[in-house]
């Protein structure tokens, strides 16, 4: 009787590749088309930049997998002690599978083998060594048309390894190799990584911000994904999820998941089951992305968003400067710092609202105690 039971299509953890991803489609293709067109792309040097749940994991591995479709060799770490020692370990794993399931990889390139020659027992956390020996890796991989993509996950400012292979890097896309690298990290890391005068390179680098989804996406891949299924969801019922989801990507599958949960018996979802869905997303909601947003604001910005709970909608910036005591000016610099981060949005105007869903009430709640 349960392997009647269709599987949960949604993705609702970190790092998963959603089944239809919402939006994001401009960054998709024009990344694609780099991976296509091969070295010298200003795209292949990017940072995906959002607040925890934009989608930045799950949209880097996503492009990754894509780039080995189109002849690219990649290898994916996250910005932690041992990351160069890592990259090269992947580059000899990926390519000894390479070898040994041909054509399982579909690398256009037939250089492989040629990597595994390469004296792979030197020291490479020793810097120079890394070097030389990355740059041996390419050349092979190159010559044979294959590109070398790396990408780093939860990138931080106060990184030696990181800041040390984003200079390397800047010499391999100098020296006109086929290397890509695709970086992501939150708002607040990536501007302390990119104060560093070393990484200059990567100011002027393709920075994207991963904001908020349109309304219409979101509706249209929360559709398809329960429609793959083999199940259906009532009209009403998708917009009251949609309103719920506020362009979200963590939401959306929050809400998509405990809503097809709730109605895993039937053949439609209807509102009781969204309803249902909505409250159980906005408990995940509260303990997986609030509660270590609101943790990792500074006492001033956590002033001025309890300022902004007093609005029952988009707040004016002028109301906030007034209960906050301060000047406008003082007020916009934390204006500035908290859409940087993505807890705010601007709402024409000049006024400004939340961006995560369930963020206004949850501050409501925690500020009763503050
Ligand atoms: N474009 C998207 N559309 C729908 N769901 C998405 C999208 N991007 C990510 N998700 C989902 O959102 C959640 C968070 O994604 P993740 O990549 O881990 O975010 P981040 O790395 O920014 O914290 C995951 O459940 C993932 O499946
Ligand atoms: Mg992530």
């Amino acid at each position: 009787m349960m392997q009647d039971r269709p599987r949960n299509p949604f993705t609702p953890s970190f790092g998963q590749i959603p089944l239809h991803m919402a939006g994001r489609e401009m960054v998709i293709d024009e990344l694609l088309r780099a991976f296509d067109n091969g070295g010298g792309d200003p795209n292949l040097s990017t940072i995906l930049i959002g607040a925890r749940g934009t989608g930045k994991t799950a949209l880097m591995s996503l492009l990754a997998h894509e780039a080995q479709g189109r002849g690219w060799l990649s290898v994916n770490v996250s910005a932690l002690p041992g990351m160069l020692n890592d990259i090269v370990q992947q580059v000899r794993h990926v390519s000894r599978d390479a070898v040994d399931k041909p054509g399982g990889m579909r690398l256009k390139g037939v250089g492989i083998p040629q990597v595994l020659d390469i004296e792979w027992e030197r020291e490479p956390q020793e810097l120079p060594n890394w070097r030389t020996l990355m740059s041996e890796i390419l050349e092979e991989l190159n010559e044979r048309d294959t590109g070398l993509l790396i990408t780093i996950d939860e990138v931080r400012g106060d990184f030696d390894e990181l800041i040390q292979l984003i200079a390397i890097h800047q010499h391999f896309v100098r020296e006109e190799r086929k290397v890509a690298l695709l970086m992501a990290g939150l708002p607040g890391e990536v501007s302390s990584l990119l104060q560093d005068k070393s990484v200059s390179f990567f100011r002027r680098a393709c920075q994207r911000h991963l904001g908020r989804i349109d309304d219409f996406e979101i509706e249209r891949a929360l559709r398809r994904t329960v429609e793959d299924s083999g199940k259906e969801i009532e009209s009403v019922a998708l917009k009251r999820a949609v309103d719920a989801i506020g362009g979200f990507p963590f939401m959306m599958q929050l809400v998509g998941y405990r809503s097809w949960e709730e109605g895993a018996l039937r053949k439609s979802i209807g509102v009781a089951e969204v309803e249902y869905g909505i409250q159980a997303a906005q408990h995940d909601m509260r303990a997986r992305v609030l509660n270590a947003t609101l943790d990792e604001l500074s006492d001033g910005d956590v002033r001025f968003i309890a300022a902004m709970v007093e609005d029952e909608g988009a707040s004016r910036l002028a109301d906030i400067a007034q209960r906050m005591g301060v000047s406008g000016n003082y007020a916009a610099q934390y204006r500035r710092r908290l859409i940087e981060n993505g807890v705010i949005g601007p709402r024409g105007r000049g006024k400004i609202d939340f961006e995560l869903p369930g963020m206004r009430n949850y501050v409501r709640e925690q500020l009763v105690d503050f």
